[in-house]
């Protein structure tokens, strides 16, 4: 077994798409006029997916948890094992925390929370000044979601340029080796 399952990689694309979007939206909205309709779509899009990307966590998890990942490549060193196990943990724990903390400081102000721009969600109830807390948070977690990236990509162009090795295809991208 050289490659993830269908609907590993199936939700590793659709996830990566929806977060790196995520990251744009959280990072790039403050250009955007404040108060003007475009800035509210483009929040309301940010919360909307974000709040997808908590169910579809917890059905990653789980199918991560019933299924193994295939081995990693034999001449991985115990060291490159630790990094890439505890950078992928790592990435499982921010995917959810990300998220809940953008859900926890909805009550910063007093508008509607809307999914997708229809179904209104409840807020925590937890009060304004832990709410501005959860924002700092969410600021953090999503500078880490971003080194994180940073790391995942710099690791695969390790392999592929010093060790000749191209893990692409385990996530489904080309063929794998023979
Ligand atoms: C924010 C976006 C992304 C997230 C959250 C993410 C997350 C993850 C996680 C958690 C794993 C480990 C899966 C497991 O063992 O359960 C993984 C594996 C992998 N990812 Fe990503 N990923 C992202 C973007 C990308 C991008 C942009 C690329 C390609 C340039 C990529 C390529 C891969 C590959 C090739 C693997 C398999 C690594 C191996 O050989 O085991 N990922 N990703
Ligand atoms: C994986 C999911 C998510 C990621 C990666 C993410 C990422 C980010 C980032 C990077 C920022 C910019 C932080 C800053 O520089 O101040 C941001 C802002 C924001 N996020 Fe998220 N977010 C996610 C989910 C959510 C959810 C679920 C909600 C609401 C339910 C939400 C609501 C907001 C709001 C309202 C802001 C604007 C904060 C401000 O302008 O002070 N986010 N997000």
């Amino acid at each position: 077994m050289t490659r993830y399952s269908k609907v590993a990689m199936t939700l590793h694309w659709l996830m990566a798409l929806m977060i790196i979007g995520n990251l744009a939206g959280g990072f790039l909205h403050d250009f955007i006029p404040r108060g003007s309709p475009e800035r509210a779509f483009v929040m309301g899009l940010h919360a909307s997916f974000g709040l997808t990307l908590i169910a579809l966590t917890l059905v990653r998890l789980g199918w991560r948890l019933a299924n193994p990942p295939p081995p990693l490549p034999a001449y991985f060193t115990g060291g490159e094992r630790l990094l890439a196990k505890a950078a992928h943990w790592a990435f499982y724990i921010a995917m959810l925390a990300a998220p809940m903390s953008g859900l926890l400081m909805a009550e910063r102000n007093e508008r509607p929370l809307l999914y997708f721009f229809a179904v209104e969600v409840p807020k925590a109830g937890i009060g304004k000044p832990l709410a501005q807390t959860f924002n700092e948070m969410h600021e953090i977690l999503g500078w880490a979601m971003l080194a994180l990236l940073a790391l995942h990509i710099v690791g695969i162009i390790k392999h592929l340029v010093m060790d000749r090795d191209n893990l692409m295809p385990r996530m489904g991208v080309g063929k794998p080796r023979a």
